[in-house]
């Protein structure tokens, strides 16, 4: 489903230039779970951020369910991330002056899509991550992992097939991050939606189906 084929990405300005990504080669099948990982500075954020379309690659070619997405133009990239790919950040990104389910809908503000239709949705999107009775809330009144849940419902509310987190655990206790990873594992085999998740955390790590290692920007296996 998604293919990179000698990805490479390079950050110049006016005196350096950064090789973040060079001849990367990953192929990641519709409902697996891959993690990878890799020292600071290796290029992991790199590499997900191009799989999630919101970098573009300066070589090689992406490929998603057979579309060559290295030749869309920003809108057309725009449309595909929202109604297909899902984020999780280790920071959570949520907006604190909005209560939870508010957080949870806003994907939603990009689709043609009824305000009780898009209510339905967010609930129900809190009810998969077990956080029913907390919609009202907001961010500050939750723990770390509970809020890492609500970004879960917030990635997951359109419903797409890929969902991609950069150290989602990193911020949390371990019991904490078992429960989010928990949660990532149930909607990879429930749902069958491809998680691919970046961790520092090899025990989480070894919970997934494959690791991908990155080693200033090169594949290491
Ligand atoms: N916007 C940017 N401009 C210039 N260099 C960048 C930018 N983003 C990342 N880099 C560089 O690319 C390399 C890989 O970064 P990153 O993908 O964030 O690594 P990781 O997530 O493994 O810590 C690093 O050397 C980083 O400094
Ligand atoms: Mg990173």
């Amino acid at each position: 489903m998604i293919h990179l084929s000698n990805v490479e990405k390079v950050y110049r300005t006016d005196r350096i230039e950064t090789v973040a990504l060079s001849n990367i080669n990953v192929r990641v099948e519709q409902g697996e779970f891959i993690s990878i990982m890799g020292p600071s500075g290796s290029g992991k954020s790199t590499l997900l951020n191009v799989i999630g379309l919101l970098d573009v690659p300066t070589g090689g070619e992406v490929t998603l369910n057979g579309r060559l997405i290295t030749s869309y133009g920003d809108r057309s990239l725009a449309r595909v991330r929202n109604e297909e790919i899902g984020f999780i950040f280790q920071t959570f990104h949520l907006i604190n002056d909005l209560s939870v389910v508010d957080n949870v809908e806003i994907p939603l503000l990009y689709r043609k899509m009824s305000g009780a239709e898009r209510r339905k949705r967010a609930l129900k999107a809190l009810e998969q991550v077990g956080l029913s009775a907390r919609v009202h809330h907001f961010p500050s009144q939750l723990s770390g992992g509970q809020q890492q849940r609500v970004a879960i419902a917030r990635a997951i509310v359109g419903g797409p097939r890929i969902l991609l987190a950069d150290e989602p655990t990193g911020n949390l206790d371990s019991q904490m991050g078992d429960e989010v990873m928990s949660i990532l594992k149930a909607l990879n085999s429930l749902e069958q939606t491809t998680v691919v998740m970046v961790t520092h955390d090899q025990r989480q790590a070894e919970k997934t189906a494959r690791i991908v290692r990155l080693f200033d920007g090169r594949q290491v296996n």
